[in-house]
């Protein structure tokens, strides 16, 4: 006799075209959140995501106003005291396509090449809620199970959910739950399973740097007038030391240190620095020193330039000393670093060291805190033993560069952590030309959450 389990299973093995036209369809809407032209292509996507639960036998469904792009809401059945509650997260939203000139197939036009789907959003992480949505259909098709199952899916994620921690604060008791199951994360490659257990915070800024009241002839007024593309460049230049520290005063104060034990797991990751040559093109690696790449971008925190905009960037040349120049700064935190103090980090550096000659002004823009999930829950092991069934390894517990915003937010007010899983890996190129999903890991995806549930009701 089959087990209900195993009927699931068979189900999702029979549907995976099915689970990505519905990928595909998601993806031609173009939900960018950060375009203020896209509110339509939003509310559009948000109303495609309620029809698919809808017709996945959630009953109850809404699409729930927020500060800003709407919520997307389910659950698979009533509130119920006697049974415990699983909250799926998920963000519709996705990155602008751009630069456009560098994608081989259109961003909004999903197409498929070998084991790959090509389009923004296949990864990151449209294909992640279509596996989460694919592995709650299955299991609803055998009939009832004694959990229930609510989903949030928000529209603002990757402009840092700037309207979600209230929502949250506001619908506390709707979003009540027991677990949270968060697959916006990746593992490390299609043969190694992973659960993360720590995500860094962001802070983003725009740095502006005034000098003269207008562009200048070059030759007319250069060598007297302090060219603020130069200013920028001298300031920005000393926010890191010889190290590769960041030198703002006051940034390393909150930081928790790697234990002994953690560096000792980071090390066994199958990744090395070979790898991120590799993957990136790059000669020759950097960064802080006495630290091995995955242990610099999982565990430590960070200082980027994100874009530089000042004078003369066409084609040809042009003799310019330019008004103004821009530059676009963004600090990934640990724990327990945030947002707030390093915004007051930054601007005490600049009071110092921008010169007189300059006026400035610094913009505090996206911005979330870090966080550390405990990996000992019985959920996360429900997931671990998931993983496993589904791989035939064990997955590694690893720490991600990536910030997810709510994550922090939900144990704050919730009180619960979440399980961070995905089904992209490193080679999707999320945020970038030419993003993929590579469809048999997202297959296998479905899978194990369909497992980890059934792990979670102990059937
Ligand atoms: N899914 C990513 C986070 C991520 C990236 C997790 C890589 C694991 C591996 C998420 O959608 C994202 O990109 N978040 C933004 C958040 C920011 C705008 C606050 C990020 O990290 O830049
Ligand atoms: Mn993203």
């Amino acid at each position: 006799m089959t087990t209900t389990r195993e009927q699931a299973i068979t189900f999702a093995k029979k549907n995976t075209t099915r689970f990505e036209e519905n990928l595909i369809a998601l993806i031609k809407i173009p939900s960018v959140s950060t375009d203020p032209c896209a509110k339509q292509a939003m509310l559009l996507t948000a109303e495609k995501i309620m029809d698919l639960l809808n017709s996945i036998g959630f009953v109850q469904t809404d699409i729930m106003p927020t500060a800003g792009h709407p919520v997307v809401f389910g659950q698979i059945q009533p509130d119920r005291d006697d049974i415990p509650t699983l909250l799926i997260y998920g963000h519709y939203d996705v990155q602008p396509p751009d630069p456009l000139d560098l994608w081989k197939t259109g961003p909004f036009e999903p197409t498929i090449i070998g084991d790959r789907l090509y389009g923004r959003g296949s990864s990151d992480m449209k294909g992640q809620i279509i596996a989460s949505l694919a592995a709650v259909e299955s299991i609803l098709k055998q009939g009832d199970i004694p959990l229930n199952i609510k989903v949030l899916i928000e529209g603002e994620e990757e402009i840092g959910s700037p309207s979600l921690a209230a929502f949250i604060q506001e619908h506390k008791e709707l979003l009540k739950c027991d677990y949270i199951l968060n697959p916006d994360s990746g593992l490390i490659s299609a043969d190694l399973p992973a659960i993360t257990y720590g995500l860094r915070g962001l802070a983003y800024f725009e740095l502006r740097f005034y000098g003269p009241n207008h562009d200048l002839h070059s030759g007319g007024f250069g060598g007297a007038i302090h060219n603020p593309a130069q200013a920028i460049c001298e300031v920005i230049a000393k926010m890191h030391d010889v190290n590769g520290k960041v030198a703002l005063p006051g940034f390393y104060d909150k930081v928790i240190n790697l234990s002994d034990k953690e560096r000792i797991e980071i090390a066994r990751l199958p990744i090395d620095d070979e790898f991120y040559k590799t993957m990136t093109g790059v000669n020759e690696l950097w960064g802080e020193k006495g630290f091995s790449a995955n242990e610099r971008i999982g565990a430590r925190p960070t200082l980027e330039i994100n874009g530089l905009l000042s004078g003369f960037t066409g084609i040809g040349a042009k003799t310019v000393l330019p008004a103004i120049a821009m530059a676009k700064i963004s600090m990934r935190l640990v724990p327990d670093q945030n947002p707030e103090d390093v915004y007051a980090q930054l601007s005490e550096f600049l009071k110092t060291n921008v010169p007189a000659t300059i006026r400035w002004e610094l913009i505090s823009m996206v911005g979330g805190p870090p966080c550390l999930t405990n990996p000992d829950l019985p959920e996360t092991k429900a997931m671990a033993r998931a993983l496993e069934t589904v791989w035939g390894i064990p997955p590694v517990f690893k720490r991600e560069g990536g910030s997810i915003p709510v994550v922090a937010d939900m144990q704050k007010i919730l009180g619960v952590d979440s399980v961070l899983i995905g089904f992209g890996m490193p080679e999707d190129a999320i945020h970038s030309p030419n993003e993929s999903q590579h469809l048999p890991t997202l297959h296998r995806g479905v899978e194990s959450i369909i497992h980890f549930i059934y792990n979670l009701i102990g059937k």
